[in-house]
């Protein structure tokens, strides 16, 4: 019988005692305390664990479920790219690598098969997606990202919400979502992690909160706060953005999480509190739900409720939404919901992985010299770098490399492929002869392992030259000022350049580089970010023409660090465009990206009274391939100042050669509208531009415009 939940849940909260309530509002780190005070916890009927994994959630669970209340453990964990804090689950490309995509279905697919894996270990929660836009590379958590625009977070977002969720949340290998961290987070000052984010409430509503808005309307169960702050007020303690905005004016019905231990963070860190009294009674009145790993927030709690500074009407509402989203995970039938282990890993999860891998490579060069030929221009091939054989730069953040804790040379687990044995993979079937010289760590270079690699380079016919960062150079605290390339890796490409031998580059790194000297120098460009298991399978693949690429830039590429901020929607009004030492186009701008084909667009019609668009697009190349059609619009002439263009809407398509096809794009008044001083949305009127083509750059957009006649409100 299904049932009455919201019955149940005010039911239950009527029997509990004060102390009952305030642990379920409360999330403690498993790693970070004995097993005996876990498992006291877990008796008195703490609300959640995170960074549990298996027979020990387990474990908890069944202490959990026998004690008190009875009422069941939400295990959280940190599931971002697959569940691969666990060793042997399935590691997909990072959030920014599957941006590179543009596939919603197949980013939805990918979160499927993380639920299913997180739910075969007994968890039930991931902290998952990340909707912070990444418009300034040196940030440690752009490779979290979806890159540079709140649209492309916003679809990529919700597709992860619905594949970890699905229709119905009780179904077997469902997971919550938490999508994070709200809000502005990206948009720290100076790029700093966690540091304050001078930002207006306009452009809150304008820039960030879209694409949360977009997962709230698709029942993401649960949203983490932010460490920032915005106008000096901690995200964290912050009841506009988190309970007039989030749940009054959004609906929003899940439940608030802090991010780690954020209420300490309100008297340690921001000095907004001097206690840890003060700073649980702003956490609870603002509008969080569940504090992460404070555990001195529960006995300051119990104390707060007692004495009239917290309202019991404010604890229950949170526990009322913790247990509405226990009840509608379907816990208090079945605590465990575990699926069988043989989920973790599966083969199907790993061509998973590997099928979204193939669409995240982006082509960014190409002179002529890719994909190579079995010929004599070709016979020996020297791959050099140290991201070649490297996994966990394959892998990025976020895996059992990086956490709970950093242990960086932790034996890797198969299956994976590195670049350079997805090369060695090919070289029959391509008749060439491969070898690999690492040349150079990522910091420092020996000498000696140089002339060595030197040597080989000397009677080749080509030069792969593999570049990157490492994982300790990329995440959360690990901010970077200079985003150029090492010094020991510089040294090499230099040398190389000297060899006058054809080079063809491929990143392996996190998130953008500012390599400018490495692409003019380079017949062929490309990368995958961290492209997961599979990365160095495909990129091989995609080098020798096996896969067609068809990823396109999610994220602006500068030229050097001093352009930072630089997105492609940045705001008129600069007055020289650019830095009278830098060229104004980005070294590659978002939504770049080539293939071994060629498209075509034209046809461009716009119906004003439909706000329909459509546009022919034909392969006009030799090969089967797949585009990234990419609409976008610019207010001409609005009350406050736009973004010289803004991304609609996409469409992943994929034609034979040859083949054409007309597309169509009906859009809502919503989608051009703007954010008012006083926060209201409006489609103002007067002239609109409608821009569709093949990357956001001028030269390949066709332009139409047509005009609104009055302004309307967007509700
Ligand atoms: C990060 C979150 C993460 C949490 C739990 C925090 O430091 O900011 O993104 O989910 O830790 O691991």
């Amino acid at each position: 019988m299904k049932r009455n939940v919201q019955e149940e849940v005010a039911k239950l909260i009527s029997e509990m005692t004060i102390e009952e309530k305030v642990a379920q509002t409360s999330q403690l780190a498993y790693t970070q305390m004995p097993k005996e005070r876990a498992e006291e916890y877990a008796r008195k009927g703490v609300g959640s664990f995170l960074h549990v994994l298996g027979d020990d959630a387990k474990h908890l669970q069944d202490l959990a479920t026998s004690n008190g209340k009875k009422i069941p453990l939400i295990f959280g964990i940190d599931a971002i790219h697959g569940h691969c804090l666990k060793k042997n689950a399935t590691v997909f490309p990072t959030q920014l690598s599957m941006a590179c995509s543009f596939n919603t279905e197949l980013v939805e697919q990918m979160a499927d098969a993380t639920a299913k894996e997180v739910a075969a270990d007994g968890l039930h929660w991931t902290f998952s997606p990340v909707l912070c836009l990444g418009r300034d590379i040196r940030w440690g958590r752009v490779a979290e990202t979806f890159g540079e625009d709140k649209y492309l977070a916003g679809e990529l977002g919700s597709a992860m919400v619905r594949g970890y969720q699905g229709d119905d949340l009780s179904a077997d290998g469902k997971i919550l979502a938490c999508a994070k961290h709200y809000i502005g987070y990206g948009e720290a000052t100076g790029a700093r992690d966690s540091y304050d984010t001078e930002v207006t409430y306009r452009k809150v509503r304008a820039e960030f909160l879209p694409p949360f808005e977009r997962v709230v309307k698709d029942g993401c169960a649960s949203i983490m706060t932010a460490y920032g702050a915005i106008d000096g007020i901690p995200c964290t303690a912050n009841k506009k953005l988190m309970t007039d905005i989030l749940k009054t004016e959004l609906g929003f019905e899940g439940f608030v999480v802090t991010d780690w231990d954020n209420v300490r963070h309100l008297i340690r860190k921001q000095c907004v509190a001097e206690n840890f009294e003060d700073a649980s009674e702003i956490a609870l009145n603002s509008g969080n739900d569940m504090m992460m790993k404070t555990e001195d927030y529960i006995e300051a709690a119990v104390r707060l409720v007692k004495e009239g500074r917290v309202d019991e009407s404010v604890l229950d509402e949170a526990v009322r939404r913790i247990l509405t989203a226990k009840m509608e995970l379907g816990l208090f039938d079945n605590p465990y919901k575990r699926l069988d282990e043989s989920v973790i890993g599966a083969a199907e999860h790993q061509q998973l992985s590997y099928e979204l891998a193939k669409e995240c490579v982006v082509l960014l060069k190409n002179e002529d010299v890719l994909p190579l030929k079995k010929d004599e221009k070709c016979k020996k091939i020297v791959v050099i770098g140290c991201n070649a054989d490297s996994v966990r730069d394959m892998y990025g953040d976020w895996t059992y490399f990086t956490h709970p804790d950093p242990n960086f040379d932790a034996e890797p687990v198969r299956p994976y492929v590195t670049f350079i044995e997805g090369m060695l993979g090919l070289k029959d079937d391509f008749n060439c002869e491969i070898v690999h010289a690492k040349g150079c760590g990522i910091l420092e270079n020996d000498e000696a392992q140089l002339d060595e690699a030197f040597k080989l380079i000397a009677d080749s016919d080509l030069v792969v030259y593999t570049f990157g960062d490492d994982i300790y150079q990329t995440g959360e605290a690990k901010d970077r000022a200079d985003m150029s390339l090492t010094k020991a890796q510089g040294e090499v490409f230099d040398r190389l350049t000297k060899t006058g031998k054809p080079i063809v580059s491929v990143m392996i790194a996190s998130k953008p580089m500012c390599v400018p000297e490495i692409v003019e120098n380079s017949k062929a460009f490309l990368t995958a970010f961290n492209p997961g298991a599979y990365g160095g399978k495909v990129l091989a693949e995609t080098v020798f023409g096996l896969n067609n690429p068809c990823g396109k830039l999610p994220i602006s590429f500068p030229n050097h660090v001093g352009q930072q901020p630089c997105y492609y929607n940045y705001l008129p009004g600069w007055h020289c465009k650019k830095y009278v030492d830098m060229p104004q186009r980005p070294l590659f701008v978002f939504g770049e990206g080539l293939s071994y084909t060629k498209f075509e667009y034209s046809d461009v019609a716009f119906d004003k009274d439909s706000l329909t668009l459509s546009v022919k697009v034909k392969n006009v190349g030799e090969r089967a391939g797949k585009e990234i059609i990419q609409v976008y619009f610019r207010d001409v002439v609005s009350s406050v100042i736009t973004p010289v263009k803004q991304l609609i809407a996409f469409k992943k398509i994929e034609l034979a050669s040859g083949e054409a096809q007309e597309y169509k794009f009906t859009f809502t008044e919503k989608d051009f509208s703007l954010v008012l001083p006083d926060e209201r949305r409006v489609m103002e009127k007067g002239e609109l531009e409608v821009m569709v083509g093949a990357s956001s750059d001028d030269e390949s957009l066709i332009k139409i415009c047509f005009v609104q006649d009055k302004t309307v409100e967007i509700k």
